[in-house]
């Protein structure tokens, strides 16, 4: 069967879901997006990412075409059509095509592109023994220039710290911000655990309001962990007995090093064990 990607209302075959190369999107990185999990045919905190999708578009004045209860039912149908049991939602909007300059008064109508796929996990044997990260010395975004709460096209930012993560080896980078305060890495949110005490960066850190994160929360509270959002700086990551990364793709995975500096024992702790099997299971159960 072949892909079936929504655009614009209609659900086409892969080739023929092309968009103008005057679309602000691809000229300027202007539009938002989602990544979002489908489990077992389920579309995973659909509801959740679909605000974020429109409070994103709300932030850059993008007016997204349809209403946030056609934009569930459109994501749900890609699925099916797609035959999509485990699998991978990218939901982007974009600007639409307009001149070459920067005017959004300028450009047509928003560009809804719904592709549903398959997704590729980082390898198990990461999952088993935790990742190794450094810091990157590219900065966050600075929250007054362009909010890390919005989802946006422009993804320089995150692109330019993960080739320093990459560079050094490394599947991701940590991000601090413009105060030095830990704020997130290239594609995930960071949590640490010290003495028991589960704790994140606050959103106003200058980070994703993550999806994972917020579930990683409620899952902890359940289990009686107790959660702080407050703000971290790299030493208590050096010193955390446990460190972890939450999101869309890599759900929950232990980091074991940052900066060559292992974490706790140097290997995935109980509490991010727990974590991670508890959110497995959830996602499923949803
Ligand atoms: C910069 C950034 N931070 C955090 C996350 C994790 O957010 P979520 O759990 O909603 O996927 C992502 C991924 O979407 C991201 O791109």
């Amino acid at each position: 069967m072949s892909q079936k990607i929504y655009l614009d209302g209609q659900l086409l075959p892969k080739e023929q879901a092309v968009i103008s190369v005057y679309d602000h999107g691809l000229l300027y990185g202007d539009g938002v997006f989602e990544g979002i999990r489908v489990y077992s045919k389920r579309v995973f905190r659909l509801k959740d990412h679909v605000e974020r999708l429109y409070e994103s578009a709300r932030a850059i004045r993008l007016i997204i075409p349809i209403t946030p209860a056609e934009m569930t039912k459109a994501v749900e149908e890609t699925v099916a059509a797609n035959g999509i049991t485990d699998g991978y939602v990218r939901l982007v909007i974009t600007r639409g095509a307009g001149s070459l300059g920067l005017d959004i008064r300028r450009t047509s109508h928003p560009q809804v592109i719904i592709i549903a796929d398959t997704i590729t996990m980082y390898p198990e044997e990461m999952y088993e023994k935790g990742m190794e990260i450094i810091t990157a010395s590219t900065i966050r975004n600075h929250p007054g220039a362009l909010s890390p709460r919005i989802k946006s096209l422009n993804y320089l930012n995150n692109i330019l710290a993960k080739i320093e993560g990459t560079d050094a080896g490394c599947a991701e980078a940590l991000m601090l911000n413009h105060l030095g305060h830990v704020a997130e890495c290239t594609g995930d949110n960071i949590f640490i655990v010290k003495n028991g005490v589960l704790k994140t960066p606050p959103t106003d850190a200058g980070i994703l309001d993550g999806v994972t994160r917020n579930v990683v929360i409620e899952l902890a509270i359940e289990a009686g962990v107790e959660v702080r959002e407050m703000t971290l700086i790299r030493h208590d990551v050096y010193v955390a007995d446990e460190c972890f990364l939450t999101g869309t793709a890599a759900e929950v995975i232990a980091v074991t090093k940052l900066d060559g500096r292992p974490i706790g024992e140097g290997v995935p702790g109980p509490v991010t064990k727990k974590l991670r099997t508890r959110f497995q299971e959830y996602v499923r159960e949803e």
